[in-house]
């Protein structure tokens, strides 16, 4: 590769099972950009030295990943509006020298609902399942995208409390006792736990003993109105448990890949200069790794 090429990365750790590489190597052949997109593991005690050599390596930039997404906020120069409203980074770049960090999950989680359900945003309240770093970047989504009742819905109330605090006026917290009362005039339900996720499969909601939904989902999508859209932001498998039964329901479902996807668009434009698109050929590419 010549030394003006143009090249990004990804880190985490482990980093082996990212998918980024595969995304951003497509949009790197379909657009002709002579770059690269690599995956590099860096273990948490040497993150600081590898972000302190980006720019002497060559490095426009990055996404960072699991478990660097608070390092990696804590570390930055600069941050944009996102990853301060999320509390984590997930794509780096450099302006004028600046190691910038900002957060483009909520991004893809709103993008793909764009694609996949067109006018979600003002279907009415919104019921999100868990309180963890996923459902921030969602919360934060939503309230850029206006929608005026967020409701929080978690194992661990306090987490849930602890996030209603963090976004103010809108959002609400809930034990997940109150789930079914809170489904029943939502417009949108998104779940952003580990459950339905490859191996966690009917797993009880909670193991304390206080199941959600007989079934072990972690909402009982019966309860939904028909106008509601059901998204899971979990994406191996495809069609979680839950997005089954709420297609069985006959309710409109989202997955969980085009968030993914969306999320990667904003970092390849800094990086490479243009602006990629998320296509049925590139989602077809992933799902055939899957
Ligand atoms: P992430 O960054 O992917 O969001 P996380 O911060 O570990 O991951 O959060 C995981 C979320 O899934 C939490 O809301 C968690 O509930 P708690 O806050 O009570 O731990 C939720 N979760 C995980 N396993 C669960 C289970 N078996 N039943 C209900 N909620 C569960």
């Amino acid at each position: 590769m010549a030394e003006t090429s143009k090249k990004a990365f990804v880190t985490g750790h482990p980093i082996k099972h990212s998918r980024s590489p595969m995304i951003h190597g497509h949009w790197l052949v379909k657009h002709g950009i002579e770059g690269s997109y690599r995956a590099i593991d860096v273990a948490p005690e040497y993150f600081a030295e590898f972000l302190a050599t980006l720019q002497a390596n060559g490095y426009r930039g990055g996404n960072v990943t699991i478990p660097h997404k608070e390092a990696a906020f804590a570390r930055v120069a600069r941050r944009d509006h996102a990853a301060d409203e999320i509390g984590a980074v997930n794509t780096l770049w450099f302006e004028d020298g600046t190691l910038w960090g900002g957060n483009t999950d909520g991004h893809g989680f709103a993008a793909n609902l764009d694609d996949h359900a067109p006018g979600w945003a003002s279907n009415g309240p919104a019921v999100v399942l868990g309180a963890g770093g996923a459902s921030r970047a969602v919360i934060h989504a939503l309230k850029e995208r206006g929608v005026g009742d967020i409701r929080i819905v978690n194992r661990t109330l306090a987490r849930a409390m602890e996030l209603r605090d963090r976004f103010g006026g809108g959002v609400s917290a809930h034990p997940l006792a109150a789930t079914g009362e809170l489904l029943r005039d939502a417009g949108l339900l998104v779940n952003t736990t580990a459950l339905g996720m490859q191996g966690n499969e009917g797993l009880p909601a909670d193991p304390r003993g206080l199941p959600a939904d007989p079934r072990g989902l972690p909402a009982d999508p019966r309860l939904l109105p028909d106008h509601a859209v059901v998204n899971d932001i979990v994406y191996v498998p495809l069609e979680t448990p839950l997005l089954a039964a709420a297609r069985a329901r006959g309710l409109k479902t989202v997955d969980g890949l085009g968030m993914l996807l969306n999320q990667a668009v904003p970092g390849f434009e800094r990086w490479f200069g243009v602006r990629p698109k998320v296509t049925a050929e590139l989602r077809s590419l992933i799902v055939a790794d899957l």
